[in-house]
């Protein structure tokens, strides 16, 4: 079966060719990056107005790159949530329209869960049945969205924890601003810690009254903006570190955030009433390698699941890949497109 992805959820405008879920025939990603990175974050106006002028270019080079035209598809489906949502609206009428001319079957991909999706696609392409994965440990630690999930297949899962404030990747993107470091600032960060003492600052993670497994990074962020800029400052006022400091700043910030996560992902395994057989992550901040060697040498953890190359950040590839799985929509006209969605 083929699926034609379609993801406009935020600043990426991409297509792809899936096939059985698992083999990628294309994959084309347009980034927005050049346009957003001048005002620190992504602007949704005009985010939309780039989709809309780049979707069909986008969608064209999709076919061609996979050698196939639309008469070879057998499904739609589109990112319809969450995200912005001008942003989501572009890509779902498109969907629509797609799915109405062609007469294919439409389906409804939630984006956080294709994100999950990502990572388990290279066991699912070595043979292993889909359902052998769970009960799995969902960690989702995008831009958007981070919380830690009981799944009991690709698209039911219960929320173990989350975040009340931040998203870990918003929270690099916003500390990446405090040091001047331009959007997306998650990779820079990175960059500049690897040079840096993770210990030499004496950060703290957020905790959530009687929720251990809840998180919060506000107050670790302006607790990276006072060391970086003084006591009581705002993002606006003058660094007051040098360079070196910042490298220091940045490791000490991924450290406690890093391990905050592996301390709330061990604190979730341990309370599993049936032991979890694998940890998927999702999301840009798994890109972070520190990150996935921390994972690695924390030890008695389920094995871990890491998004491959290309399916990381924000890419179609995956919407395709899951909605191979999921049922498609009753009556493609009715399909909506929802900026956020309910956590329970
Ligand atoms: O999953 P994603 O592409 O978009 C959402 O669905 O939200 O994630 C983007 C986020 C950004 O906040 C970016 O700074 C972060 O992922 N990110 C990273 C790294 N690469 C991307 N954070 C930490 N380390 C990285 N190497
Ligand atoms: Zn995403």
């Amino acid at each position: 079966m083929l699926v034609l992805g379609i993801e406009t959820s935020c600043d990426e405008t991409a297509c792809a060719i899936v096939q059985n879920g698992t083999k990628i025939l294309s994959n084309v990603v347009s980034t927005q990056i050049d346009l957003h990175a001048q005002y620190g974050g992504v602007v949704p106006e005009l985010a939309c107005r780039r989709h809309a002028d780049i979707l069909i270019p986008v969608l064209d080079r999709a076919l061609k790159e996979a050698n196939v035209s639309l008469s070879d598809i057998h499904r739609i489906a589109v990112a319809n949530t969450p995200g912005l949502i001008g942003a989501l609206l572009i890509g779902v009428n498109a969907a629509k329209a797609l799915a109405m001319t062609t007469n294919l079957p439409l389906v409804a991909v939630n984006h956080v869960e294709a994100h999950l999706y990502a990572s388990m696609m290279p066991l699912l392409q070595e043979g292993t049945p889909l359902s052998e994965l769970f009960p799995a440990l969902g960690v989702v630690i995008s831009g958007g969205h981070t919380f830690l999930a009981h799944m009991e297949s690709a698209s039911s899962y219960k929320i173990l924890g989350k975040t009340v404030d931040d998203a870990m990747g918003e929270a690099f993107d916003k500390v990446a601003c405090i040091l001047g470091l331009s959007y997306p600032g998650g990779p820079k960060i990175e960059q500049l810690a690897k040079t840096g003492n993770p210990d030499l600052f004496p950060l703290k993670p957020g905790r959530v009254k009687e929720r251990p497994l809840d998180f919060s990074f506000s107050g670790l962020k302006t607790n990276v903006l006072y060391l970086a800029k003084g006591q009581g400052s705002n993002k606006h006022s003058v660094l007051q570190i040098g360079a070196s400091d910042k490298n220091h700043l940045a490791a000490s910030f991924q450290k406690v955030a890093f391990d905050d996560l592996v301390t709330k992902i061990r604190l979730t395994c341990q309370q599993a009433l049936t032991p979890y057989k694998y940890l998927v992550f999702g999301g840009g901040v798994s890109c972070n390698l520190t990150l996935r060697e921390t994972i690695q040498q924390a030890g008695n953890l389920p094995p871990a699941l890491w998004p491959p190359k290309g399916l990381a950040l924000d890419n179609a590839a995956m919407i395709a890949g899951l909605a191979y799985h999921l049922v498609p929509e009753p009556s493609p006209l009715h399909l909506e497109a929802k900026a956020s969605f309910f956590i329970p």
